[in-house]
């Protein structure tokens, strides 16, 4: 059997997951991650390069002759670091730089639904403040939604409840730049309600292959209060997405959504992420992500059946439609343990003690995000989102029970979780 030896682009908890079902492939070879993180090392050869460094990565990539690149982060991708693997005849598994726009650019991806008939928020485009406040000025209705047009590490999402907040936003993403060149323009949009839901699916340009859905919780508090941040928990599948909404997410968002890339000419070939809100006049797009979810990666991968390799080599050769993929009976859930402070600043350096015996329980894994070696070799926090512990089951209670059961065997100075992970 020809096996692959692999370099995944990344080094967070979605990048952990993604490597370890690599791992389970029987065609998995030499395994190394980018820049990775504490908990790979026993995976994979963890290499200094960042994530964003295309032409470090191309270098890398060829040197080790890898067979595959994962390139898993939104700012590559957008980068165009696809491209440059491909010009450099080295296969990757991520949409090109013309396709990764879909999450790229707000400006982008609003215009593309509008144009397309996929149902999303109503949304007026600006590129100068005194024209975006001046209409919502003459909507006059709140909560309003702002969004940075380009990437803002999740953050470029505002709901002003009046016109002050709605002000500072504008002047935050416009004038002083917060999120830099990404709040040049800004989307001003509908408020929407409604559960969300996260659907990552398979793509290889022409087919669509949808994985088990899943719910992430993005407020950092109990209750869905307070800041946003990367996720704090996730369950899988999400209760709220039953066969009838499953069938009309993909017939009146998945298809199209696909269809339009190309027609567009952006064949979209890797994971395409749709972060959807299931309102009174039925599912609307919220967000493309042009990726794996992160922490939605840790919840879905465990309850794939089939091999990750066969089904990421499908994708690059648009042979999708052929590939065996099921997802187990089961359920899963990913609580986020984080930094004392988190979405704020927080202390790094702290040990982190019982991941081991958290694993010894049934189905559960520690999925390691902001994690690094200390001078000693102990396991230390480095980072907001420190562990996604997870636990596989029969039932979502069981999941949850079990994954919380997991959370009290760990500890380091501060941790934080949210205890309502699956109650929403
Ligand atoms: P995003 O970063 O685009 O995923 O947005 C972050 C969060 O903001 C989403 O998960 C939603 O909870 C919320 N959000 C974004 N757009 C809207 C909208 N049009 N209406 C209501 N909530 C929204
Ligand atoms: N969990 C949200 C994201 O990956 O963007």
């Amino acid at each position: 059997m020809n096996k692959l030896d692999i370099l995944v682009v990344g080094g967070g908890g979605r990048e952990h997951a993604i490597i370890k079902k690599l791992a389970e492939s029987p065609r998995c070879g030499r395994l190394y991650a980018c820049p990775g993180n504490g908990g790979m090392a026993d995976l994979a050869e963890c290499l200094p390069v960042s994530a964003t460094d295309i032409a470090g990565m191309v270098a890398l990539a060829s040197e080790k002759a890898v067979d595959l690149v994962v390139v898993a982060p939104d700012n590559p991708l957008v980068m165009g670091m696809v491209d440059a693997l491909a010009e450099a005849g080295i296969r990757a598994f991520g949409p090109n730089k013309a396709a990764a726009i879909i999450e790229g650019s707000k400006a982008f991806s609003k215009a593309l639904m509008q144009k397309y008939a996929i149902p999303t928020a109503d949304y007026a485009l600006f590129d100068r403040p005194d024209d975006a406040m001046a209409y919502i000025r003459a909507q006059n209705r709140f909560p309003v939604v702002i969004k940075a047009d380009g990437l803002a590490l999740g953050k470029g999402v505002v709901i002003a409840e009046c016109l002050e907040d709605a002000a500072e936003a504008i002047k935050a993403m416009m004038e002083d730049k917060i999120f830099g060149g990404s709040g040049s323009r800004v989307v001003v949009e509908e408020f929407l309600t409604g559960p969300e839901v996260s659907v990552l699916a398979f793509c290889d340009g022409k087919t669509l292959r949808p994985m088990v859905s899943s719910m992430d919780h993005k407020r950092a508090g109990e209750g869905n209060t307070g800041p946003n941040t990367g996720g704090m928990g996730v369950i899988a599948p999400n209760p709220h997405y039953t066969p009838e909404v499953a069938k009309i997410c993909e017939e009146t968002i998945f298809l199209p959504t696909v269809r339009a890339m190309e027609a567009e000419g952006r064949l979209f070939k890797g994971c395409l992420y749709f972060g959807l809100m299931l309102t009174p006049k039925g599912p609307k797009v919220i967000e493309y992500n042009c990726r794996f979810g992160d922490p939605e990666t840790q919840a879905v991968l465990p309850l794939l059946e089939g091999d990750l390799i066969e089904i990421m080599e499908a994708v690059i050769d648009g042979r999708l439609s052929e590939v065996d993929m099921h997802f187990k009976q089961a359920a899963t859930a990913c609580v986020i343990m984080a930094s004392g402070g988190y979405p704020g600043s927080y202390q790094k350096g702290l040990p982190i003690t019982g991941i081991a015996a958290a694993e010894a329980l049934e189905g559960v894994t520690v999925y390691q995000a902001g994690t690094a070696r200390d001078a000693q070799g102990r396991l230390v926090t480095s980072g907001g989102r420190v562990l996604g512990v997870t636990a596989l089951s029969d039932t979502p209670q069981a999941a949850l029970e079990q994954a919380y059961a997991a959370v009290e065997a760990i500890d380091f100075e501060g941790a934080y979780f949210r205890r309502d992970i699956g109650r929403y």
